[in-house]
């Protein structure tokens, strides 16, 4: 497929709503037929309601971006720096917390320009490497960021409704 080229846009506190649509959008598509519905909602009623991304916005060691075609959201990106971070609060480390695009513009290059972004701003801010936690079964993640230069590091246990679900850790030293 074609590569698409994206504007990259800091979520504004402001921007909650827009935030939250996008969030269970891309999580319920790519998420949904993987997973039983109740897991999803049981997931979806604490993760994404609009106090806790409100509280996420307004945490100054988080940052979010919106990937825009057009001017229409077609991705974000989530950034946590020092205690922000959901493991380790590594002060030269920065977690790459989530990286969405909507399903119908996978493999335009569009999660490759959110990943060099964030790439940028690790280096930019002199962290020592970057981070994340991936499902280990979501299969097209992992590849797409071992192709990227990361290396599985570690695992961490979760609960997705009653499924209990291993995160592969993955890392990429700068
Ligand atoms: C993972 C995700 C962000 C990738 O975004 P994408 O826009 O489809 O990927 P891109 O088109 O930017 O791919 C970038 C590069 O990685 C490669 N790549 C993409 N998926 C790959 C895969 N599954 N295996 C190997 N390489 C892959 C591409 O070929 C491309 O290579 P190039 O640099 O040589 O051109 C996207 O599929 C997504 O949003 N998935 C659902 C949400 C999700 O799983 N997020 C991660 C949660 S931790």
């Amino acid at each position: 497929m074609s590569a698409t080229t994206i504007t990259l846009q800091k979520v504004k506190p402001t921007e909650a709503d827009a935030l939250l649509a996008i969030s269970k959008r891309t999580f319920f598509d790519f998420f949904g037929p993987l997973n039983k519905p109740e897991n999803m909602e049981a997931y979806a009623v604490t993760a994404f309601t609009p106090q806790k991304i409100q509280s996420e916005l307004d945490n100054p060691d988080s940052e979010f971006y919106f990937a825009l075609i057009n001017d229409q959201i077609t991705g974000y990106l989530k950034l946590n720096f020092k205690n922000a971070q959901t493991e380790f609060q590594d002060p030269k480390a920065m977690e790459v917390e989530r990286i969405y695009v909507s399903v119908d513009h996978h493999k335009k290059n569009i999660g490759k320009q959110l990943l060099h972004f964030a790439l940028n701003m690790a280096l930019q801010k002199q962290m020592d490497y970057i981070w994340l936690g991936v499902w280990e079964h979501n299969h097209n993640a992992i590849g797409f960021y071992q192709h990227n230069g990361f290396e599985v590091f570690s695992n961490h246990e979760f609960w997705m409704g009653d499924d209990r679900q291993n995160d592969l850790l993955m890392k990429k030293i700068l």
